[in-house]
């Protein structure tokens, strides 16, 4: 089921917590990893890891909401490799606010990244894969299940929902689109986004007494959902949505 042996992935968000496992992951089923992020692998320890452990799996500075980069990747993946035959779109931030106290730019910002980025890699990335691939965005229970003070990403989060199905329907039936909606993760997205927070024991309660399953997931887990979505098991899935959240519940 997870042999992606010889495959061209594409992973945005690379350096991230969901993001690490999905390269190892994939790499360790035999694909040729193309990760970027706008955090970069400055010593190179990062990608050094992976090829001391086998895994082809290589990193790229992009700021995935830069047309001209996401089009100079594309450029750069059609030089070196040819061809794509994955593409996930996992880069991502959390924010936070009332939205009466929201501010416009941030809100432009979070739209920017959760959802006009996939937008960009897709419209990059897809034609590199000659009629045939899987593209799997990333998105979130926030998209289905919102919870106050999150505006700005749960709508961020419901328009990949809906780019997910157009661009399903636009590429199909030879490329399939799917969408995974994490729940509350193990990760430093909600650590980092909630630190100082005077609530943030309680948020990170409430998030987890609102899974059934009583706990964080783990991006692994993501990571194995992800590679389901992209792999031949799911030859016939797509325009879908995946919850991989625990049982989290409004
Ligand atoms: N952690 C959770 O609880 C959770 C829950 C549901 C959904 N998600 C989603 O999963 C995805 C991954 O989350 P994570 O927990 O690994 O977060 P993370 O913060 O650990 O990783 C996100 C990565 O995206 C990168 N990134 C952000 N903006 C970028 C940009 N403009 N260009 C390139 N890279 C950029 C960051 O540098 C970071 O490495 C995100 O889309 C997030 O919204 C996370």
């Amino acid at each position: 089921m997870m042999d992606f042996a010889d495959k061209v992935v594409v992973v945005s968000g690379g350096m991230g917590g969901i993001g690490l496992e999905i390269c190892e992951l994939f790499g360790a089923a035999g694909a040729r990893v193309v990760a970027v992020d706008r955090r970069k692998d400055r010593d190179g320890s990062v990608e050094g890891g992976f090829r001391q452990r086998g895994l082809d799996v290589r990193f790229r500075a992009v700021d995935v909401t830069s047309a001209l980069q996401v089009s100079t990747l594309g450029q750069h993946i059609r030089t070196q490799y040819g061809r794509a035959d994955v593409l996930i779109n996992n880069a991502g931030i959390l924010s936070f606010s009332p939205l009466l106290a929201a501010d416009a730019n941030e809100w432009d910002r979070v739209q920017k990244v959760n959802c006009k980025s996939a937008f960009l890699m897709i419209r990059a990335i897809a034609p590199l894969m000659q009629g045939t691939g899987a593209i799997v965005n990333v998105s979130s229970s926030a998209a289905q299940k919102p919870t106050a003070n999150t505006a700005a990403y749960s709508i961020a989060k419901a328009g990949l929902l809906t780019l997910t199905q157009i661009a399903a329907l636009e590429l199909g039936p030879g490329i399939r689109v799917n969408a995974i909606c994490p729940g509350p993760l193990d990760t430093d997205m909600p650590h980092n986004y909630l630190r100082g927070h005077p609530m943030k024991d309680q948020i990170m309660r409430d998030m987890i007494d609102r899974t059934v399953v009583k706990r964080l997931g783990h991006p692994k887990e993501i990571a194995k959902a992800i590679a389901f979505l992209a792999g031949d098991a799911a030859s016939y899935v797509t325009g879908a949505v995946l919850s991989a959240d625990g049982g989290f519940m409004n």
